[in-house]
């Protein structure tokens, strides 16, 4: 049994100090640290081995962070594509697309985040793209894995999945000059209803926004349908990060909420591409970050899940460019 002091840090990785993190939510017997009190939840996942980043060849073309880290710092909004630029626009979602069911189909018990990274990694230089996470303001690998209460940017580790889990595989290509995005959450194994109930809305969240998208509408129609069906369903809708415009950068202007926001009267316009991917909680909407700066878990360690696509704006709705078959759970 350890005991932890209210100026030690707290257990979760925060880095913050115990009583500035999770003293209050253990003492209600909302969260635990493992081990320590009784309790109703503990983290599932924990910081793993990180391996040394990998390379990609020469010949490929990189985006403009790929050796400093820093992308460009213009707010470049996703507007007016040309006729040229949605070709290799659909081209990269096509890639994206293609190097998520290669890592999804590799899914199962005793693989590590890091094993479905290298294949993601293999796959993407196969397909002639550059991984667009490798190096974006310094993230180390080259796809995002975010399992259970993981909330987004999971870094692919030496963790086992187990039966039970849930874990997002998000994938990002830069192929010619284009980046396409996208990510979806798969059951490892045997799931529990309570999670596969989460990850079927999770899905019916992404849709709902998707369908509401054509010229003339609202941006904040795309949250406004995503947050109504996500606390229908009895769940929560993360508010710290949203869809982005997407395009010759990584994420460019707008940036698309998951929530309403009453205030916000962009439109959305043709030609625009863009990504939507909400992330959903079981239990609160809030979130907190492990101690490298990316890992987003949720506070009370319910699980999340989340699904995202890149899409191109038509005369009178919107083209998938990140589409493929239906998820698993449709079958
Ligand atoms: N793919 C993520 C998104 O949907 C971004 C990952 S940034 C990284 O926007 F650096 F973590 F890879
Ligand atoms: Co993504
Ligand atoms: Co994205």
């Amino acid at each position: 049994m350890t005991i932890i002091g209210r100026n030690d840090l707290c257990w979760c990785n925060s880095g913050k100090k115990y009583k500035k993190c999770h003293l209050r939510s253990d003492e209600r017997g909302e969260t635990s640290p493992p081990g320590v009190v009784a309790k109703t939840r503990t983290p599932t996942v924990l910081p793993g081995g990180v391996s040394p980043s990998l390379t990609v060849p020469r010949e490929i073309g990189r985006p403009e962070y790929a050796e400093s880290g820093r992308p460009t710092e213009k707010k470049m909004s996703c507007k007016k594509s040309n006729k040229d630029q949605i070709e290799r626009m659909r081209h990269a979602g096509r890639v994206a697309r293609e190097v998520l069911d290669t890592v999804l189909a590799a899914v199962k018990p005793g693989i590590t985040t890091d094993e479905l990274d290298k294949i993601a990694h293999a796959r993407t230089i196969a397909l002639g793209a550059y991984p667009s996470p490798l190096n974006y303001m310094g993230f180390p690998k080259s796809i995002c894995t975010s399992a259970n209460e993981v909330v987004v940017h999971g870094i692919p580790d030496g963790r086992k999945l187990v039966n039970g889990d849930i874990i997002n595989c998000d994938i990002t290509v830069f192929a010619e000059g284009m980046h396409g995005d996208c990510s979806e959450t798969v059951f490892v194994g045997n799931v529990d209803e309570d999670s596969q109930k989460l990850v079927r809305v999770t899905w019916e969240c992404l849709m709902k926004g998707i369908d509401v998208v054509r010229p003339g509408e609202l941006f904040n129609s795309i949250g406004r349908v995503i947050e109504q069906h996500a606390t229908e369903s009895g769940f929560s809708v993360v508010r710290e990060f949203t869809g982005h415009g997407i395009g010759q950068y990584f994420h460019m202007a707008p940036y698309i909420a998951h929530f309403y926001e009453p205030g916000n009267k962009m439109l959305i316009e043709e030609g625009m591409t863009f990504t939507i991917e909400p992330m959903i909680n079981a239990g609160s909407a809030e979130c907190l970050f492990w101690n490298d700066k990316w890992t987003a878990v949720t506070k009370d360690l319910a699980r999340s899940a989340q699904f995202e696509h890149t899409i191109l704006v038509t005369a009178d709705g919107a083209e998938i460019l990140t589409g493929g078959r239906e998820p698993f759970f449709l079958k």
